[in-house]
């Protein structure tokens, strides 16, 4: 299979360079092929000629979409649609990656696929914007959806951790927002699956389990042998530019269903702390 990846040097982007074995698969980044333009996106879908497409590029500075909605949509969705023009003229398939920033946290059980849409950012809207329009372009495109994305080779909760946790004498950590970490290499290992078997519509994957951001940080300094104490704080202590969801637990029925199951979220932190000490 013939495969062109954009957003290939971002944190999930890189993960799917690694994992994705036994298919041409061709890597580009925003200097290869700015999504914002048609004619660029066009150029780069003709030259590779895939027969799937996973669009991996986002401006994903959740509070620098607050303060840049314009560049927010232009990425985001305005962006996502010009890649979905190209992939609907070159007839390839396309996987669009989607966020849990798009429901508004008011539920306390898993968020299932079809549960509405409500976003309460701009990051969240621009996601929830270009979901609706793709649908629109092409109806068999399958969406995934995930969450607190950490991973080697770029900024993530668990580096910033581990980087304030040796530098400070004591860390307070939001204890209000619940949602499921997820490691970039799981979710390439599980979305070369669902490219695999062809999955359409929108799925749902995340690390197996739950965590509050200070849980989660509890549990890395902890697996990391620090010895920092970790506070819990609420978000209002501590406000930020963009509202975030205070429950985003996406269900895993969705990803069930195609055969799909993800480790835990601890399981996962184990395996990223080991290839960052590997990094150096
Ligand atoms: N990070 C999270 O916690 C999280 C949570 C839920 C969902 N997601 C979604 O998961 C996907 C991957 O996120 P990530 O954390 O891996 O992203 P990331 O590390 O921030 O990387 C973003 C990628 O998008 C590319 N990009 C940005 N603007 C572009 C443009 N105008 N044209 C072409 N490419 C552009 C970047 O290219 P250059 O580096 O070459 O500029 C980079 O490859 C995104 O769709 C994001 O919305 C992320």
């Amino acid at each position: 299979m013939r495969i062109t990846i954009f957003g290939a040097t971002g944190l999930l982007g890189q993960a799917l360079m690694r994992e994705w074995a036994e298919d041409e698969v061709t890597g580009l980044g925003s200097k290869d092929a700015d999504i914002r333009n048609l004619l660029q996106v066009l150029d780069a879908v003709r030259r590779t000629r895939p027969e799937r497409i996973v669009l991996a590029a986002a401006y994903t500075d959740v509070d620098g979409c607050e303060t840049q909605p314009q560049l927010a949509f232009a990425v985001n969705r305005d962006g996502a649609v010009n890649v979905a023009l190209a992939a609907k003229q070159h007839r390839s398939r396309l996987l669009f990656v989607s966020t849990d920033y798009v429901f508004d946290g008011i539920k306390t059980t898993p968020y299932e696929v079809q549960d509405e849409r409500a976003p309460r950012s701009v990051y969240g809207r621009s996601k929830a914007e270009a979901e609706v329009r793709l649908r629109e372009i092409l109806p068999e495109c399958c969406m995934v959806r995930t969450s607190w994305l950490f991973g080697t080779g770029g900024k993530c909760f668990p580096d910033t951790i581990l980087k304030l946790a040796q530098s400070r004498p004591e860390l307070q950590v939001v204890n209000d927002q619940r949602g499921s970490p997820t490691y970039a290499t799981d979710l390439a290992r599980a979305i070369i699956q669902l490219c695999r078997k062809n999955a359409t519509g929108i799925v749902h994957a995340t690390n197996r389990g739950d965590c509050t951001w200070f849980e989660f940080a509890q549990e890395i300094v902890q697996h990391a042998g620090l010895v920092t104490p970790v506070l819990p704080t609420t978000s209002d202590k501590f406000p930020r530019p963009a509202e975030r969801p205070k429950y985003s637990v996406l269900s895993p029925q969705s990803l069930a269903a195609y055969g799909v199951t993800m480790p835990t979220w601890q399981n996962a932190l184990e395996r990223y702390l080991t290839a960052r000490r590997g990094q150096g």
